[in-house]
């Protein structure tokens, strides 16, 4: 759905130039919350495009009962560990909660495709400043619990 920002202080979190490959990662914290802002292949909703740059950050909290999720790129891993067997077309790495295995999806605003999780990870809004990747706002975080 459409973003819901909260607007916050707007803090530096990396330079484009420091994700210069599609799916690197670099993790920040903001507004008390451990983040993750990811290079992704494709415009993302309440992400931020720039020229051919696509990004999209999220909170790293999940929403099934606060554990930190990590960004997992192996397929294998996720069928093993998460047993969650991604659609053909969605090959592509997620955001896995390693306590329950809740699996999030970075390319579909972060909505929780596999798990106990019912709620999506917040996002983290971000803005261009030359060459450099602010974040100004997050979304609530949701009450935990399911
Ligand atoms: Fe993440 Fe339970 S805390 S799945």
């Amino acid at each position: 759905g459409a973003p819901n920002f909260q607007p916050g202080e707007a803090q530096r979190v990396a330079s484009r130039s420091a994700l210069a490959n599609e799916w690197a990662e670099v993790e920040f914290t903001y507004a008390g919350r451990p983040c993750v802002l990811l290079r992704v292949p494709e415009p993302v909703p309440g992400g931020l495009s720039v020229g051919d740059e696509h990004y999209a950050a999220y909170s790293r909290v999940c929403t099934h009962l606060g554990c930190s999720v990590n960004l997992v790129r192996d397929q294998e891993v996720l069928a093993f560990a998460y047993n969650y067997r991604p659609p053909q077309e969605d090959r592509h790495p997620q955001l896995g909660c390693p306590c329950h295995f809740s699996v999030f999806d970075p390319l579909q605003a972060g909505e929780a495709v596999f798990g106990k999780a019912n709620g999506p990870l917040p996002r983290v809004r971000l803005e261009a400043r030359g060459g450099d990747l602010y974040a100004t706002g997050i979304e609530p975080a949701p009450e935990l619990g399911g």
